[in-house]
């Protein structure tokens, strides 16, 4: 047989979904395991959302949606909320497509700004997406890494040090996966004037937006002076209101740059489902007690966790101020992230993520995802107590 991809063959599998599979064949199993792995709220989609997709199926939304890179009033819907949260104008007739999915939307901001030899700066720890979807849109990944010891901040010569020529865009995500990371005022402005000092194109992955702690504002990276044009902004439904499983997501920016992933968008996978979108205007327009009360339960689980976890001898874990994920560290184990990834499933029947699979700052530690009962949480806990001498 002739050779297959060498682009795609290049590309590791994703470890988050590898895990999560692991968890789950283990568990049909019969063993006892707290599946801490995955990214996935444990909440359902909120009953009107659901509602919405119903009488949209009912309505005929079942053929495809016209316009294809939206419905008409979801990019109305998108545009007034990024107006009202994030302090971006956006003309919903150009500057927003719809994707199925939040990723969708990384690879197409990507795809529609790369030409070969192009480099994309990357935050590490990364999420295990990134440097992948890079080398597939054609471009370098470039890491910048962020050291745990100095809470994995964000600084202008951090950024710096890694620019070249060739430098063609930023990976930003706040809040972060896997560090539960929140730009600070300090980081916002340093990310903006290395931008426009070295005209960057920014990818604002902001897919956690409403998992924010402690009263902490979300700062949009769109909304600084000078960062309209060159700020693509990634947005979704999939955790704010539960729905990852809907594949609904956009991304949002200037014209000229949305024209090129509105066109990608509709030579690769046409659309996002018709009715999945209307759903999403239900979603935006609605209460938004609901997402309210998933932070919430999300902020009680960080509370309850990162002391426990601090408590348990030879574990050390860092507070976390949005997003989903814990990301402790074990200082006195001399294993990879990925030896301890596989005894803490073989001997406390824990499914984590080895933090190595978010570059090579995040070794040493695993990922816990919150988005899981408190019960399993405790469950964890102790279990991870039991065995943690051993680790
Ligand atoms: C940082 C980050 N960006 C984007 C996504 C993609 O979300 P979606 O399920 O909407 O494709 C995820 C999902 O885990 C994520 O963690």
């Amino acid at each position: 047989m002739k050779e297959l991809s060498r682009l795609v063959s290049s590309i590791p599998p994703s470890e988050t979904l590898a895990v999560s599979d692991k968890a789950k064949a283990l568990k049909a199993a019969g063993r006892d395991v707290v599946a801490l792995a995955g990214g996935d709220p444990d909440f359902d989609t909120p009953d009107y959302i659901t509602a919405a997709a119903f009488q949209a199926i009912e309505n005929g939304a079942t053929h495809y949606p016209a316009p294809m890179k939206g419905i008409t009033p979801l990019l109305e819907a998108i545009a007034h909320k990024m107006e009202v949260d994030n302090g971006v104008k956006l003309n919903p007739g150009s500057d927003i497509v719809v994707t199925p999915g939040g990723k969708w939307s990384i690879f197409l901001a990507l795809s529609a700004i790369m030409n070969p030899g192009d480099e994309v700066l990357y935050l590490e720890p990364v999420w295990v997406s990134y440097p992948p979807m890079i080398t597939l849109a054609g471009g370098t990944p470039v890491a910048v890494t962020l050291p745990a010891d100095d809470n994995f901040r964000i600084t202008a010569d951090r950024l710096r040090e890694k620019i070249t020529p060739r430098t063609k865009a930023l990976m930003v995500n706040t809040p972060n996966n896997p560090t539960g990371r929140v730009l600070t005022q300090e980081e916002y402005d340093a990310i903006v004037s290395v931008a426009l000092e070295y005209d960057l194109y920014v990818i604002a992955d902001e897919i956690y937006e409403t998992i924010i702690f402690d009263g902490r504002k979300h700062l949009s990276l769109a909304a600084a002076p000078g960062m309209g044009e060159r700020t693509l902004t990634i947005n979704g439904l999939s955790k704010s209101h539960a729905m990852t499983g809907w594949r609904l997501g956009w991304l949002a920016g200037p014209a000229p740059i949305l024209k090129l992933a509105a066109q990608m968008n509709g030579q690769t996978v046409s659309s996002a489902a018709n009715f999945t979108m209307h759903a999403a205007v239900a979603a935006l327009k609605g209460p938004r007690d609901t997402t309210r009360a998933m932070t919430e339960a999300y902020q009680k689980r960080r509370d309850f966790m990162v002391p426990a976890l601090n408590a348990i001898d030879g574990v050390e874990c860092m507070d976390i101020e949005g997003a989903f994920y814990l990301f402790p560290r074990f200082p006195n184990s001399t294993r990879t992230s990925a030896e301890l990834a596989e005894a803490l499933i073989e001997k406390a029947g824990i499914a984590s993520v080895p933090g190595g699979a978010f570059g090579k700052s995040g070794e040493g530690h695993v990922r816990f995802t919150i988005a899981t009962a408190m019960n399993d949480l405790e469950k964890a806990v102790d279990k991870l107590a039991k065995v943690a001498h051993e680790l």
